[in-house]
């Protein structure tokens, strides 16, 4: 395949975005959109010089696309990515890819029938700071990790519903967790405390928490700790700590600055990378040569930072710690067992 025909489904913010990044991908060619608001469809595909169509089936039986990115808001998957992988065209998913395991479990089994190229959209995976910090840790007993997200509150009105968002930590911390099971290993246990402090004073309707903490264990046996907090207007950082008996590292500002201390190093690496530009890249290129592995972050691996953030939900929504039986996506989360 010479050029990859690129659809959008949902054209918000992010795909706006994308709609911007991928025209710097010289083998990609945005040729179809479509969003449940047809005049915002019409408007961005006047802008960006291509095809709207009414609907999403519509978009995807056209034979217009090879590829599509779905940025619908996470409650509003209603089986689109399963209905692309049915038909074979490729995938990107965005970030978190929906609120509910069994739904997503099923489209990762439909991905997996169709043979489709996968993305999602965790695109701080493709710098070359966290790529970095990842070898580094490879072969490092991890004591502790710290990871934060603390920030204001985004404008979307769905953002404010936990049934429509999911929450901070589903919908946008998301990629701190992430990020930590990247570098880090895998979640064993979450423990959680979510609370609304102000947000309701803004906005009386608000069911999201606007302060959220996490204690949780690695299955390595690492402990950690997770603040994220969308009450913060004066102060924002999205970061991850490791600690070693002897290292120390950070993926400060989403990973684009990388701090190694040990014995023989105290270095800090900047990344020059535009991580959207890396992952549609990396994503077009997938496409064109049918090479799975150069993406970094499958729909699968997505579904396991899902079901890590779902299972926070739970234990800060029951008091318990919930146990993640393993790192798979088509394994059940359960909770602790009363004793
Ligand atoms: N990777 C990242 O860094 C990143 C950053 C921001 C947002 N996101 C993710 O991107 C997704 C969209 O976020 P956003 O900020 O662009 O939201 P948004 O509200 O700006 O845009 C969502 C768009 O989807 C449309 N839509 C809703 N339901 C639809 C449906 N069934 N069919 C077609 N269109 C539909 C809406 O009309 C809207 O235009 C979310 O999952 C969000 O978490 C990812």
């Amino acid at each position: 395949m010479e050029q990859v025909r690129v659809g959008i489904i949902g054209v918000g913010g992010m795909a706006e975005h994308h709609m911007k990044t991928l025209r710097q991908v010289e083998r990609a060619q945005i040729t179809a959109v479509c969003d449940i608001n047809r005049e915002r469809a019409r408007h961005i595909a006047a802008t960006y010089e291509t095809t709207a169509f009414e609907s999403a089936e519509e978009l995807l039986d056209s034979g217009a696309v090879d590829a599509v990115y779905v940025c619908t808001p996470p409650f509003a998957r209603n089986g689109i990515e399963a209905g692309v992988a049915r038909r074979g065209i490729h995938l990107l998913s965005e970030k978190p890819v929906g609120l509910n395991m069994d739904e997503v479990r099923a489209t990762a089994a439909a991905i997996k029938q169709a043979g489709i190229i996968n993305s999602s959209g965790y695109c701080l995976r493709y710098l070359d700071t966290v790529q970095k910090a990842k070898a580094y840790l490879v072969d490092k007993q991890i004591g502790m990790v710290l990871g934060y997200r603390i920030g204001g509150l985004p404008g979307a009105e769905w953002w404010r519903k936990m049934e429509l968002s999911g929450g901070q930590l589903v919908e946008m911390s998301t990629h701190q967790v992430d990020q930590i099971r990247y570098v880090a290993g895998e979640f064993a246990s979450i423990h959680a405390i979510h609370e609304q402090r102000n947000i309701r004073n803004q906005y009386p309707e608000a069911d999201v928490y606007d302060v959220g903490v996490l204690s949780f264990t690695l299955q390595s046996g690492a402990a950690g700790n997770f603040c994220n907090t969308s009450l913060s207007r004066h102060f924002g950082r999205a970061d991850v700590e490791v600690f070693g008996h002897d290292f120390y590292l950070a993926l400060n500002g989403n990973g684009t600055t990388l701090r190694i201390v040990d014995d023989e190093q105290d270095i800090t690496v900047k990344s020059k990378y535009d991580f959207y530009l890396e992952q549609s890249r990396a994503f077009v290129e997938a496409v064109r040569t049918g090479n799975q592995q150069l993406i970094l972050c499958d729909y699968n691996e997505a579904v396991s930072t899902l079901e890590v953030t779902l299972a926070a939900n739970e234990a800060a929504k029951t008091g318990k710690t919930v146990f993640l039986s393993s790192a798979s996506a088509v394994q059940p989360t359960r909770s602790e067992p009363d004793a």
